[in-house]
């Protein structure tokens, strides 16, 4: 299911540490937008400077939050924050695909970050709300999420290279058609699997994912190492190279712990293509 729809919640944990992850991720968003934004759009601006000193704020505070009441209050405090820069990001949004404004902000990017936003408020409502219902649900959905995520920053990518860079432009747009196939998949198995339980093509399927997601990671990497060195021309800010590169650290970081949650919970035998539980 799409992170759209109201029943999905993220896979991961609501700790501190995905907090902080996340509250660096709304700042940079908040940077981006406003490097894209025309010179004439001063509210914008302005809007996108106060949303990265608010997000700067809050990684501050984070570090000082040390019991579990200010945890739950620190979280309401996110909360209204990010429900804040999704409202900005869908007004922006809206005023790129109605041309009311110009700039350099592709449209989908604004969708893009403003789909994380989304994410993140809903990892930060598992508070109170708690997982799905079904596992196998949340995990698909996650899938879904990310994996669209992921395919997206390869059409960022290849768009924002110099054409000069055939070859570069080439592997992304061929990471671009891996993640929307395994996207593809991944919408397969959602209405397959929908309200039941894990079976033995899942638990492939996230190697397969597993496998892709190194490979945009490393392709990531030395992109951001290239840019860095300056060794590569393209619009993409060195900072955007290794954000991109962070969140697909991040994915990774939520199928290890979809794969063990798997062989945990399901018992799988991994040497066998069997089911060798009883559900
Ligand atoms: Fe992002
Ligand atoms: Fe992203």
């Amino acid at each position: 299911m799409d992170i759209f729809c109201k029943e999905v919640k993220p896979y991961e944990d609501l700790t501190m540490k995905q907090i902080q992850f996340w509250l660096r991720i709304m700042k940079e968003h908040s940077l981006f937008m406003k490097l894209g934004f025309s010179c004439d759009d001063t509210k914008l601006i302005e809007e996108a400077e106060c949303f990265y000193n608010l997000f700067e704020d809050l990684q501050r505070l984070s570090q000082r939050i040390c019991n579990e009441d200010d945890f739950r209050n620190f979280v309401c405090e996110v909360m209204v924050a990010v429900k804040r820069i999704f409202a900005f990001k869908r007004h922006v949004l809206h005023l790129l695909i109605e041309c009311k404004i110009g700039g350099s902000n592709y449209p989908l990017l604004v969708d893009h970050i403003s789909r994380e936003a989304l994410y993140f408020l809903k990892l930060l409502e598992k508070i109170n709300d708690g997982d799905m219902k079904y596992p196998v649900d949340s995990i698909v959905s996650d899938n879904i999420f990310w994996l669209r995520i992921m395919g997206d920053h390869a059409k960022f990518i290849a768009g924002l290279l110099d054409p000069s860079e055939r070859g570069f432009i080439t592997q992304a747009n061929d990471f671009t058609v891996k993640f929307e196939q395994l996207q593809l998949h991944a919408r397969d198995l959602d209405s397959m699997l929908w309200h039941f339980r894990p079976n033995n093509d899942l638990v492939r399927f996230e190697g397969d994912v597993t496998e892709a997601v190194n490979q945009i990671r490393d392709f990531k990497e030395a992109a951001r190492d290239l840019i860095q060195a300056c060794k590569v021309v393209s619009l993409i800010p060195p900072l955007l190279a290794d954000h991109v590169l962070r969140e697909a650290e991040h994915f990774l970081e939520i199928l290890e712990q979809i794969k063990e949650d798997l062989a945990a919970t399901n018992n799988f035998n991994c040497g066998t293509n069997i089911i060798t539980c009883d559900y």
